[in-house]
């Protein structure tokens, strides 16, 4: 089974769990997508709220009703993807420079569940780099911090996000630097270190964040817990 075809089978389990009058938190990438997708084919009467401009985008042309965060109390579930799923559910989160607004809707859930396709479940976080978001503001020093977290933690420096057109800049306006590590041992040390930079928005590791994780596998959909 390809990767995407265990992408599509994890966002369909997950859309079962949807009931009608929820507030849904809608995460971001290509496996939250096939959610969104598959929420919306179930013509439920709930409200999305998304964590992303292109999830917006997604939803509202598949016709799902959507709200900000700053129009609800809580949020019921909240489905997103991931780029690496650790033990104990730790995440590395991110790679679609969304991790800040998808951190605070999941922040604002009863309930978070995670969908992935197999290749994403390690056994150490760290192979994928781990994306931090930065204010605009001065980012080159931000970024100078970062190197000297990093060179604590044994890693390389992080380095500035780009894309074809220049700098990646988040919806939330800031840039993002990529961390580059193999295998990150303290996931919880390094989480407090880049927190306690001023520059620092937010960073791409949650911790304690999700309740359950649905792989899709070759075997079928696996619940994690
Ligand atoms: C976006 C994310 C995504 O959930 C993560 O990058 C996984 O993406 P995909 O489902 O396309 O593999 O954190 O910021």
């Amino acid at each position: 089974m390809s990767a995407d075809a265990q992408k599509k089978a994890s966002g369909e389990a997950a859309a079962l769990l949807v009931e009608p009058g929820m507030v849904v938190g809608l995460g971001t990438g290509s496996t939250a997508a096939w959610f969104v997708k598959a929420l919306a084919a179930r013509k439920l009467d709930v409200r999305g709220v998304p964590t992303s401009e292109a999830t917006a985008s997604l939803a509202r042309e598949l016709g799902i009703p959507l709200a900000t965060l700053d129009d609800v109390m809580s949020i019921d579930l909240t489905v997103d993807g991931a780029d690496e799923i650790g033990p104990g559910l730790s995440l590395i989160k991110g790679g679609g420079a969304a991790l800040l607004r998808e951190k605070l809707v999941w922040e604002a859930s009863k309930r978070c569940v995670v969908i992935a396709d197999a290749a994403k479940h390690v056994k150490v976080l760290g192979k994928f780099p781990l994306p931090i978001e930065v204010v605009r503001f001065g980012h080159p020093h931000t970024g100078r911090r970062l190197a000297d977290i990093a060179a604590e933690f044994d890693l390389p420096p992080p380095r500035l996000r780009m894309a074809d057109r220049g700098i990646v800049v988040t919806d939330g306006g800031n840039v993002i630097y990529d961390m580059a590590s193999g295998a990150i041992t303290e996931p919880a040390a390094l989480a407090s270190a880049l927190k306690a930079v001023t520059g620092v928005v937010d960073h791409g590791l949650f911790l304690d964040l999700a309740d359950e994780a649905l792989v899709g596998t070759d075997e079928g959909v696996v619940k994690l817990l």
